[in-house]
């Protein structure tokens, strides 16, 4: 079992993996990296914030205090924020910090099919997924699609739409974030089964029609999508702290118009074997939501 376990930010998939850890009897030592703000340390569950679990504030990741969360870890968790032009040098001191520390294994949670390179934030994912696999450092790669969390079920259910900047009747895959937790929990607890291994974890593959299908045959209240051109889906995410730069425009913009034409659909396979269960589907997820 390993002794601590870093996981480098906040991003709804490292929230996910905490809790799922701090629930597991045999519960590793947490050490969480977040950028400070006001009550942030409010956002974590408590038993973060009390021994052996810590939280450490780190305003730069070039700096001493990023380099000394690396030391004692076994295993490492990253899972860089999105749509940052900073997001590959974040990773790569990540992965550069986990050798220097001797760090026995780093699970790396990318995206599905990074060869998709038309895409900016899949291929930056190509890059990363190469210079982990040269680092010499044992690894796990996680290959998620779309997570089911992305749509607020009880924010839906409240305006009666689903916002999207591209087509409602396109396939894409998903995961629901308690499974991709599931997986890192099983990884993080016996990483030397999963040494070296690049997995797709698909759960479903629907379109948001269905899904809005779904949450209102389940919710017995009327959601459909809001479908918007991708220029008016960019203008509308301009005021959120996502999209502030050239560059986050431009990647979303892009993600946009390549999910219109091509979607991201992935095979439930290794998804289903990782779990040895069936993946949680969006059926499951609208369900646990209403209840
Ligand atoms: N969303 C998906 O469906 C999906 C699917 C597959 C893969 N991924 C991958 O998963 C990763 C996370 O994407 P996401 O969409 O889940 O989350 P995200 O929107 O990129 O991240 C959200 C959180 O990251 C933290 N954050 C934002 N900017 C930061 C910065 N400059 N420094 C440190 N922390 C910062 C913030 O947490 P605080 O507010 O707590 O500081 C924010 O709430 C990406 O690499 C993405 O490619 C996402």
């Amino acid at each position: 079992m390993p002794r601590t376990v870093l996981v480098t930010s906040t991003t709804p998939a490292c929230r996910h993996v905490v809790s799922k850890l701090l629930s597991s009897p045999d519960c590793p030592a947490i050490r969480v990296i977040t950028r400070s703000a006001v009550g942030i340390q409010e956002t974590f569950p408590p038993q973060l914030r009390s021994e052996p679990h810590s939280i450490i504030l780190v305003e730069d990741f070039r700096g001493p205090v990023f380099a000394a969360a690396f030391r004692g870890v076994s295993v490492v968790f990253h899972n860089g924020p999105v749509l940052l032009p900073s997001e590959e040098t974040m990773a790569i001191a990540t992965i550069d910090e986990a050798r220097i520390a001797r760090v026995e294994h780093f699970v790396f949670c990318s995206v599905l099919q990074p060869i998709r390179v038309k895409l900016t934030t899949h291929k930056v994912k190509l890059r990363l997924e190469e210079y982990l696999i040269e680092s010499r450092l044992n690894y796990t790669i996680l290959q998620p699609p779309h997570y089911m969390q992305n749509v607020s079920i009880r924010h839906s259910l409240v305006t009666g739409k689903i916002p999207l900047g591209y087509s409602p009747n396109t396939s894409h895959g998903f995961i629901d974030l308690v499974d991709l937790a599931t997986v890192v929990r099983n990884i993080v607890m016996d990483p030397v089964q999963h040494r070296f291994a690049r997995y797709e974890i698909v759960g479903q593959n629907i379109s948001y029609n269905d899904i809005a299908s779904a949450i209102s045959r389940i919710s017995r209240r009327n959601v459909r999508c809001d479908v918007m051109t991708s220029q008016e889906f960019v203008e509308k995410m301009r005021t959120s702290e996502e999209v502030r730069n050239e560059y986050a425009e431009d990647s979303l913009m892009r993600l946009l118009v390549y999910y219109d034409r091509w979607g991201l659909t992935g095979n439930t396979n290794v998804l289903r074997w990782l779990l040895g269960r069936e993946p949680g589907t969006w059926e499951g997820y609208v369900r646990r939501e209403l209840s």
